[in-house]
């Protein structure tokens, strides 16, 4: 059966999910250099897997007999994903994506326990399936980090 938080933590994920198809669009777009091209690339596949999270939430809300939000819903929150001034600033960019993908791993754990609480295991595979792609995806960021070492 389902819950308030569940059905909150859904369509907080939902926006997040949108947030995110946007600002990595925008930073595959926007890089320039020689180091960029790969980051640029996986931004472009992630983008695609970001929004399939987003239908999988709107479908798992529509099936608990709510309805996805609109654009009026909106809050923006990944501040550290904006487009960098300097184009060539591709460490900022691998920042901004292990922030992101840090908090939706964080939302996904508490997804997976809130419908583990409530008995609700189709929300929970929802949870599990997409936080496996979102712990793909800051394994890969990690990656990339090490070849942009802090000085
Ligand atoms: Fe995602
Ligand atoms: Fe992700």
């Amino acid at each position: 059966m389902t819950t308030d938080e569940i059905t909150d933590l859904l369509t907080e994920a939902y926006i997040s999910e949108h947030e995110t198809v946007m600002n990595y669009q925008t930073n595959a777009i926007v890089l320039d250099g020689v180091h960029a091209e790969e980051v640029k690339t996986s931004l472009e596949e992630d983008v695609q897997e970001e929004l399939d999270h987003a239908r999988m939430l709107g479908e798992r809300l529509k099936q608990l007999d709510e309805s996805p939000p609109g654009s009026a819903a909106f809050e923006a929150s990944q501040h550290s994903l904006q487009p960098p001034e300097d184009t060539t600033d591709v460490q900022s960019v691998i920042d901004g994506v292990l922030e992101a993908e840090d908090n939706a791993i964080e939302l996904y754990r508490s997804l997976h326990e809130a419908a583990a609480e409530a008995n609700d295991p189709v929300t929970e595979d929802v949870a599990v399936t997409i936080l496996a792609d979102e712990e793909a995806h800051h394994t890969e960021f990690r990656g990339f980090r090490k070849q942009f070492p802090q000085d």
